[in-house]
């Protein structure tokens, strides 16, 4: 059953997902001002699959019936460390956000709500995809961190990460 508590978790996942599109938005913004247009550009394109996840929530509620709640949204921190550490930071993030999604499809459960478990399978595949893609780049970026033209090799690399496509069906 759509309960309440459940529909209020989901109205929360979309204030979270936006905050990560906000917290990926201030990396960009750090990127730019330290002249690394590539990571700004990836960190760009991650806030813009932030945005289509809080609206795949958003349509859901709508789909449903469900009253939308849209909460405040914290702000990000402006200021960030070296290069390893913001991709740490992304990581840490993905890694929590997973968590808030496995507690999500723990409450569709405990609630009997098929249609939000079927929908949370997405966000359950799709974390694995966001924290396969994180580990990956810190990986890489912990292996040139001390060397400046890998760095500058790796900002070109991942300045050609392509935009996010909405999942089938959907206009964001
Ligand atoms: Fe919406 Fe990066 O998880």
């Amino acid at each position: 059953m759509f309960t309440e508590r459940l529909q209020n978790a989901i109205n929360d996942q979309i204030a979270a997902e936006f905050y990560s599109a906000y917290l990926y938005l201030a990396m960009s913004a750090y990127f730019e001002s330290k002249d690394l247009p590539g990571m700004a550009h990836w960190m760009r394109m991650q806030y813009e699959e932030e945005v289509i996840h809080a609206l795949k929530f958003f349509d859901y509620m709508n789909d449903r019936g469900a009253p939308v709640v849209l909460n405040a949204i914290d702000a990000p921190p402006a200021e960030f460390g070296s290069v390893t550490e913001v991709f740490e930071e992304v990581l840490a993030h993905e890694q929590k956000v997973t968590s808030l999604i496995h507690n999500l499809y723990t409450l569709a459960v405990e609630e009997g709500d098929y249609p939000t478990q079927s929908l949370l399978q997405w966000y359950i595949d799709e974390q694995v995809e966001e924290e396969k893609s994180a580990s990956e780049v810190l990986a890489r970026v912990k292996m040139v961190q001390d060397y400046p033209p890998g760095l500058l090799m790796m900002d070109q690399e991942l300045a050609a990460r392509p935009a996010p496509t909405p999942p089938a069906g959907e206009a964001a």
